[in-house]
């Protein structure tokens, strides 16, 4: 089921995550939603406060190339075991902050433990575009934003344009009714 996405200022996008207690059939259903919402916006990346539910899950699949197989990598109660001194900068964008980009610096490589789909606890290795991706969707269950990494005067900006895209939606969709 593909679920709304929440879009910036949101107090549900700032909250700090409760962790599952497990991986049941209701956290492998969010899982699935989060997938489907995700492929359908589209992005590479998506948390589960992004859609309403504040508990520590996250789905993430960069293999965005027209030839490459879908790579989905599900993720509950990730939690970042050792961060490379390497550090690489890349062009970050979030579905709940639509059309912004910016320069984000964070460690090129992160080992990340957490529990798959299957409730398997797993540990390995992310890379790359996969690294800065999940490295983002964890930032999310602790309520931070990409944005949070730039300067106050460039967030506000930002989050006065979200302001204004989101009055527009509303309107649009009164307009629909
Ligand atoms: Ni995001």
């Amino acid at each position: 089921m593909i679920r709304p996405i929440l879009i910036h200022p949101d107090p549900r996008l700032k909250k700090v995550c409760a962790p599952v207690a497990g991986v049941d059939a209701a956290v492998r259903a969010l899982m699935a939603d989060l997938l489907q919402t995700m492929y359908g916006a589209p992005g590479i990346g998506l948390a589960a406060p992004q859609v309403g539910v504040l508990s520590r899950v996250l789905v993430i699949d960069c293999n965005t190339g027209e030839d490459d197989e879908p790579d989905p990598v599900c993720l509950a109660n990730p939690e970042i075991t050792w961060s490379s001194e390497a550090a690489h900068e890349h062009e970050e964008g979030c579905l709940s902050i639509p059309e912004i980009y910016a320069m984000i610096t964070r460690p090129d490589a992160v080992r990340v433990r957490y529990l798959d789909r299957a409730g398997r606890e797993i540990e390995r290795e992310f890379h790359g575009v996969q690294a800065t991706c999940v490295q983002h969707e964890i930032d999310h269950l602790s309520g931070k934003l990409f944005i949070d990494y730039l300067s106050p005067t460039r967030r506000q900006m930002i989050t006065g344009k979200m302001k204004k895209l989101k009055r527009e939606r509303a309107r649009t969709r009164t307009a629909a009714e």
